[in-house]
């Protein structure tokens, strides 16, 4: 049986060098002819054994025998979240490099990978890159072991005080690490290759690894099937075609082929127009007759309506219902969806997929996920949330902006958008523990308003029938209706109306000063020696408050105390 390229992804932090790991490896460079040197999307290289075997003769050295016909490198943008790369069952990738920066060791985004290669089970190995930048390091050897071995003391332990910092923070997050020549197992370490891009040192040993894990650990996960199967990356809609790239990694396609590709709903049956082939050591592609896994293709479509990036395709041959019922199973699990929850989009099927596996582990649930830019739709649905669940009442973009319709409609919900998962999630549980406190202080104070006033003596305006004077709000709220007592418990009546500069308002809040008008009292002999009021509680209410002391603003929970302790002047039991 053949077996295929292996799949390898390469990840990391934005900056740390995975496009110039892969330069190096095919002996090109494509970084310095990136926008900005940043890498935009993903793309793939196809790299023959023949070229393996020239660039490592370590690989002969170890007496490593080569059986894989090469490898199929995936290059991925650190600069917005880790795309996800799925199949059916896991991950797209079979195995994973990990570029560390040794001088900058675990970003934001370093740990969001390891967070999905693990949820993944991908195997990985980590490349500890930009040695060269290390002050003092010069390549003495070209066996990067020697060469370590090889350095000034003094080198040698900056080399190893940066590595250990880096194993530590690894074995923080559950992974066992060490460097590549003193892990026997492995299984049970991850294997760290110290390199540079820049010099090129420590990346034959880079590909010895890959080559031997790939033997080792996915020789059953290599062998080819039958039927083709693969994964679309990007749409591209021009004006007289449409093309789409993507990774075939199981079987052969042929040029006028059928394939089905799946979508949120029925497959979309397409036929292949124009099969080209990516080129070995290279970005180009040509035109092809037929491809086998695992290969980077393109294809012009006749159909492409609803496609989006990350969706499965295989190739259909008649066999409707059963590929129907292959990819609901497949991606029905991402899409399947809580009675009420919050609404969230991403820009393709994997990052939809590592959002939902991490909300979930949050126990975040969701009311609608989707792929594509937020739109007015999901801000009606996330606005309707408001009456029934207000802590609903959000989207998250992951990686997505709003459409032009949406825009305007923008401040009608709150919405979270960020490129890092990780931080959407931890701006989502902010948000709701605010939420939260906001919704039960209003639900506390319409059982009662808390105020404490102090009255302001030259600004009375009217004795009795009913008493006019002015009072400054020192603390919590005032609204109609609330009942007043003394600083010496006395009942004094309840507030009529409520003037601020000789407009009434529904509400006075602290720090305002307003005129408030009190049936039922005579100014000049109730309240001439008095120098503050409070609202009224009863004991129950005060006993309610206290529950849920920690939505309480710090000053409410101030005017609380004075009104217990004058209570409890009377009886000392008040609200025990
Ligand atoms: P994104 O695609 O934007 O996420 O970045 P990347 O991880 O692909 O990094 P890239 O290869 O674009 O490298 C970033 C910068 O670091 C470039 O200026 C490279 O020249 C430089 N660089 C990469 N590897 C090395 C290295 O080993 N040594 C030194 N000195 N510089 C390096
Ligand atoms: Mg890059």
């Amino acid at each position: 049986m053949a077996i295929r390229q292996p799949i390898i992804t390469i990840a990391g932090h934005v900056d740390h060098g995975k496009t110039s790991i892969l330069d190096k490896i095919r002996g090109s460079s494509v970084q310095e002819g990136e926008a900005g040197g940043i890498t935009q999307r993903i793309s793939f290289t196809l790299f023959p054994s023949e070229n393996i075997k020239k660039g490592c003769a370590l690989i002969d050295k170890y007496g490593v025998p080569l059986k894989i016909p090469g490898v199929l490198f995936i290059d991925t943008p650190g600069h917005a979240a880790f795309t996800n790369l799925r199949k059916r069952g896991g991950s797209l990738a079979d195995l994973a490099i990990l570029v560390i920066d040794i001088n900058e060791g675990i970003k934001p985004q370093t740990s969001e990978v390891l967070q999905i290669l693990q949820a993944n089970k991908t195997p990985f190995i980590i490349a500890l890159n930009k040695i060269d930048n290390m002050s003092g390091w010069k390549k003495l050897d070209d066996d990067m072991r020697k060469s370590i071995e090889m350095q000034p003391e003094h080198i040698k332990r900056t080399f190893e005080e940066k590595m250990y910092m880096i194993i530590g923070a690894l074995s923080s997050r559950g992974f066992e690490s060490d460097l590549f020549y003193n892990v026997e197992d492995y299984t049970q370490k991850i294997c760290l290759v110290p390199c540079s891009a820049k010099t090129g040192e420590g990346i034959p040993e880079l590909l010895m690894m890959l080559c031997g894990l790939s033997q080792k650990f996915l020789e059953k996960r290599l062998n080819v099937g039958k039927d083709a199967k693969g994964v679309i990356f990007e749409i591209k809609r021009e004006k007289t075609h449409q093309y789409v790239e993507a990774v075939l990694y199981d079987g052969d396609i042929k040029l006028g082929d059928e394939i089905a590709i799946a979508t949120f709903d029925k497959p979309v049956i397409s036929k292949i127009r124009v099969l080209e082939e990516i080129l070995p050591l290279s970005s180009k592609f040509k035109a092809s007759k037929k491809v086998s896994a695992a290969t980077g293709i393109r294809m012009h479509l006749s159909e492409v309506k609803d496609i989006i990036p990350g969706m499965p395709f295989q190739i259909f041959k008649g066999n409707i219902d059963q590929i129907e019922k292959e990819f609901k199973k497949d991606i029905g699990e991402i899409i399947k969806n809580d009675e009420q929850g919050i609404i969230i989009k991403a820009d393709s099927l994997g990052s939809l997929e590592a959002l939902v596996t991490l909300l979930k582990q949050h126990h975040v649930q969701i009311l609608r996920s989707g792929v594509g830019p937020i739109n007015k739709k999901d801000i009606i649905e996330a606005r309707a949330n408001k009456k029934l669940d207000p802590m609903n009442a959000i989207i998250l973009g992951f990686n997505v902006d709003l459409d032009e319709e949406a825009k305007e409609l923008e401040n009608q919900v709150k919405i979270i958008k960020d490129e890092v998962v990780y931080k959407l999630i931890e701006d989502l549980e902010k948000w709701m523990d605010e939420e939260k406190k906001r919704i039960e202080r209003e639900k506390l104070q319409s059982l009662a308003s808390l105020c404490k006033l102090e009255i302001l003596p030259k600004h009375v305006f009217r004795n009795s029938g009913p008493a006019i004077f002015g009072v400054a709000v020192k603390g919590g709220k005032l609204v109609p209706g609330t009942n007043l007592i003394t600083d010496n418990n006395e009942k004094i009546g309840k507030v009529k109306a409520i003037q601020a500069e000789k407009q009434s308002v529904q509400e006075a809040s602290s720090g305002m000063e307003i005129a408030i008008s009190v049936p039922g009292v005579t100014f000049d002999r109730q309240l001439k020696d008095t120098k503050y009021l409070y609202s009224e509680l009863g004991e129950s209410q005060f006993k309610e408050f206290k529950k849920n002391k920690d939505v309480l603003k710090q000053e409410d929970i101030k005017v609380l105390q004075e009104i217990c302790d004058m209570k409890r002047k009377e009886k000392a039991t008040w609200g025990i």
